[in-house]
């Protein structure tokens, strides 16, 4: 499928990723978000974002003047002229979902594939609200998008074989690396993260260790780039909570249980960085 125009809906932290890496391999890209303030803001990001790859030299001036000429901002997918390939990456709510895939089924070209960046959501039942769920895939891209290379690929019961293929030559184009999985809750990513991370803030919460010392053991002991409690507040503490959540309901497995301090935290709206605080402080954001 020779795919040149593709929507992205939804501005956040993933969705303005995700418009950046196709624009930068030369798609034409229209972004939906629900109010232009919101779209301004995430091509703002995007800006920031491509200025700092010419700063490291990793992308040209003229590049990043080309990838943002690219990107069409836009307030509905019928606006988004023919496109061949969407991307849904709005909050992490089962019914918004559904909504914006049947506006997305209304305004697609015939062919079109419908893909959602859902974390943890089922594919299955994101699919069943659109005529033909076997043109849905799960495409869940990791944050930040520019720099990570995996795209984790999920097959929903009814995505096809044709829907696969396209989704998977899609993602080596914009040079990352596909690993597929099947639609379980919290697919590979998430399964093996969350845990790890809810088990960190076990170990906070009963006093095993200072949280600088639990970061340090993972970063310096196991090379991960951040510790997992620095992770949690960068992706969030609310979509740490809710994805186990996903996980514990899905698998009514108690292994799967939300640690009592991560919900505290989001009760007491420290959410991490984008909050200003979480496990740690981040004056000025
Ligand atoms: N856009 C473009 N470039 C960016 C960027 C962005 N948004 N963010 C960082 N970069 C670039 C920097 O310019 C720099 O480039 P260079 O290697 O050419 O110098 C490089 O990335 C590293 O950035 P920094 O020097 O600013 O900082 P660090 O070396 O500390 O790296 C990090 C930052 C890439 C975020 C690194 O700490 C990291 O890899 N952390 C782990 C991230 C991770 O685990 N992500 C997955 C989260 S889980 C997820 O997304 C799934 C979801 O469902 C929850």
């Amino acid at each position: 499928m020779d795919i040149k125009r593709v929507c992205v809906v939804g501005g956040g932290t993933m969705g303005n990723g995700i418009a950046h890496v196709f624009a930068l391999k030369d798609f034409e890209v229209t972004l939906v978000e629900a109010k232009k303030e919101l779209a301004d803001k995430a091509l703002a990001v995007i800006a920031r974002n491509l200025d700092r790859q010419v700063a490291k030299g990793a992308v040209t001036a003229a590049g990043r003047d080309a990838a943002l000429a690219r990107i069409k901002p836009a307030l509905s997918p019928k606006e988004a002229p023919g496109f061949q390939f969407a991307v849904e990456a709005v909050s992490e709510r089962m019914e918004l979902k559904k909504s914006v895939f049947r506006e997305l089924d209304a305004a697609a070209a015939p062919g079109a594939i419908l893909a959602t960046n859902t974390s943890s959501l089922a594919v299955t039942e994101i699919a069943a609200s659109v005529k033909d769920p076997s043109r849905v895939i799960g495409m869940h891209f990791m944050n930040p998008v520019p720099v990570m290379k995996l795209v984790e690929l999920i097959r929903g019961l009814q995505t096809s074989d044709e829907t696969y293929q396209a989704a998977r030559e899609l993602s080596i184009a914009l040079g990352k690396t596909p690993a597929s999985a099947k639609d379980f809750p919290g697919f590979i990513s998430n399964r093996v993260l969350m845990p790890m991370i809810n088990e960190a803030i076990f170990c906070l919460m009963e006093g095993v260790s200072t949280k600088e010392d639990i970061d340090a053991v993972m970063k310096l002991g196991m090379a991960h780039p951040m510790g997992p409690l620095q992770l949690a507040d960068y992706i969030g503490l609310d979509v740490c909570l809710a994805i186990m959540e996903v996980l514990h309901q899905g698998f009514c497995d108690s292994k799967y249980r939300p640690c009592p301090l991560l919900r505290q935290m989001v009760q007491a709206g420290r959410l991490g960085v984008k909050s200003g605080s979480g496990f740690y402080d981040y004056p000025g954001k």
